[in-house]
């Protein structure tokens, strides 16, 4: 369904060299100019932030900032002078504060992996980094429920779960450095999202600090409270716009015994979709991961990346396919998923697969899956959408999109969660080139509004779409969200130029 909205404002890119010498591509709305209502940082502001958390905490370090100033991909750049790391929830209320009283516009940032530039400013905007807010606070033995400081890192945080029987509900290539804080506001879906669902479901608590430097705490850890509106939700997936999250309240699931995966061989999207169908039906509740990866996706992975190693070398299809089960009976788990295999195989629906025999082999593979995206970066310029699409039209989008590219020297990558409806569209270029992009947007928000997806399955808006949001979401719930951002932030400090459209008077 179209929304019918025609008025995307033109977005340009500014080609400029890096410190580095790497040319990234900087990112600039052309309709998008610093805000008149921000204040410029001053020596006093510096004064007052040192005051509140110790020289430590303050850093004006140019190496330090040019890379908190910098984005994941090398495609988005700000130019922030100040870059302050809380140890506590009252010093990141006392710098919103300040901030607040100030109008000095600021950055929440954790682990700076975020793919759509919502992490990194767009001009001066002071950035507030977790990177000091580490603490795993406890983990409740009984129910799973674990609470950290934000800038827990998710591997820490399924490191501590796991050492107790538990794991993190949610799993991303980017666990290492990705945060608490981070992957809640950007409301991250990942790898086991098909199994534990949304982070809208498995956080039961957090702190969150307003931009006039109120603490809101809801860090409990009871799976059910029915006792008004449920706040919480609104930090969930608001990139930083409403409130800085400073803990967090999560439900971790006890870890299975039995996991087992397997790595498939399709020849047609027709054979995916139907193994994924019959994975459903028949693997039933220990079906814990359906991921897809293209031809094009594998050998741009195994291009670029050199530990990486195919699973399946002597197959040559269009389609491979990473298909986890997770249970408590290994003999059990195991007997159903060689039938499901069997019969798919049997029908031709699969033409070759593999099931790894130990963790290094499953390792492997989900090297192989979590990869793809880190061979995009060293491949040069990625345009990157993360779309959900009706399954039947979801790899119809990659086809296109080739079909209409084929002209310019770029690889057109389709990948991504199946199980979750969620394409990974990649085009992959030596060098970040307007005029591909012209060729890419808006078309490819138009065809997949007009195909009932979404413009955003989970990385968010960030910078890189904010206007975008039209395509997914109705006059009507736009206004009502800008109404939510006068409420918890009336004079916009927090995270501005992001996730919202510019206000149409
Ligand atoms: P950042 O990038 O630092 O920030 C992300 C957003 O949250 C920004 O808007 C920022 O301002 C805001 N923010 C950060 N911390 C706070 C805070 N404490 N309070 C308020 N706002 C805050 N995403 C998926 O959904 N699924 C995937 O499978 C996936 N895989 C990835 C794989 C790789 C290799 C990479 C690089 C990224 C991947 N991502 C994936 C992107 C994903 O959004 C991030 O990895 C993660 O959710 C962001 O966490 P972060 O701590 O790095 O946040
Ligand atoms: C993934 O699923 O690999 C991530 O979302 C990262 C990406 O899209 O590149
Ligand atoms: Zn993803």
């Amino acid at each position: 369904m179209s929304l019918g909205w025609t008025g995307i404002l033109a977005s340009h890119c500014k080609l400029v060299q890096s410190q580095s010498g790497r040319s990234f591509c900087r990112w600039i709305s052309s309709a998008v100019q610093r805000g008149s209502n921000y204040a410029e940082l001053n020596q006093a502001d510096v004064a007052a932030f040192t005051d509140i958390l110790g020289s430590g905490g303050v850093v004006q370090d140019e190496t330090a900032l040019d890379a908190a100033n910098e984005d994941w991909m090398g495609k988005y750049k700000g130019n922030s002078k100040l870059l302050l790391r809380p140890k506590t929830t009252q010093q990141t209320s006392d710098i919103l504060k300040h901030c607040n009283d100030r109008r000095l516009a600021v950055v929440p940032q954790g682990g700076n992996s975020g793919l759509v530039g919502g992490s990194v400013p767009l001009f001066d905007e002071v950035i507030v980094s977790f990177a000091s807010m580490k603490r795993i606070l406890s983990l409740d033995k009984v129910n799973g429920a674990l609470t950290c400081q934000a800038g827990s890192t998710l591997q820490e945080l399924d490191d501590h779960a796991r050492e107790h029987g538990f794991l993190m509900p949610l799993d991303l290539g980017a666990k290492g450095s990705c945060q608490a804080g981070g992957f809640v506001s950007t409301n991250a879906g990942g790898l086991r999202f098909l199994r534990y669902g949304s982070l809208h479901g498995s956080v039961l608590g957090l702190e969150a600090v307003l931009a006039d430097g109120t603490i809101l705490n809801s860090m409990q850890t009871l799976p059910k409270d029915n006792t008004g509106y449920d706040l919480k939700q609104l930090f969930i997936g608001a990139e930083g716009t409403l409130g800085l999250i400073t803990a967090v309240a999560i439900r971790c699931p006890f870890a299975s015994t039995s996991t087992n995966l397997a790595y498939l061989a399709c020849e047609s999207y027709e054979a995916v979709t139907e193994v994924y169908r019959r994975a459903r039906r028949e693997l039933g509740e220990i079906l814990s991961a359906f991921e897809f990866l293209d031809r094009q996706a594998l050998e741009l992975t195994k291009q670029h990346l050199e530990n990486v190693k195919d699973p399946l070398p002597s197959t040559n299809t269009q389609f491979y396919l990473v298909v986890e089960t997770s249970g408590s009976n290994a003999e059990h788990d195991m007997a159903k998923l060689e039938g499901f295999l069997t019969d798919a195989m049997e029908e031709g629906l699969i033409a070759d697969g593999t099931i790894a025999q130990d963790t290094g082999q499953a390792q492997g593979i989900w090297g192989l899956r979590e990869g793809i995206s880190v061979a995009l970066r060293h491949a040069g310029a990625t345009y990157k959408y993360d779309l959900s699409l009706p399954p039947p039209a979801l790899y119809t989008m990659v086809e296109v999109m080739r079909q209409r590219l084929s002209h310019h020297d770029v690889r057109v990558v389709g990948y991504g969660h199946l199980g979750d409806s969620n394409l990974h569209l990649n085009i992959s270029s030596a060098d970040w080139k307007e005029e591909v992009r012209k060729e890419i947007e808006p078309f490819v928000y138009e065809w997949t509004a007009e195909h009932g997806g979404s413009i955003s399955a989970e990385h968010g808006l960030g910078q890189m779409k904010p206007e975008c949001i039209r395509y997914s979401k109705s006059p009507e719930m736009v206004g009502m969200m800008h109404r939510v951002k006068d409420l918890f932030d009336p004079n916009h400090i927090l995270n501005p130029y992001k996730l919202l459209p510019q206000r149409t008077q």
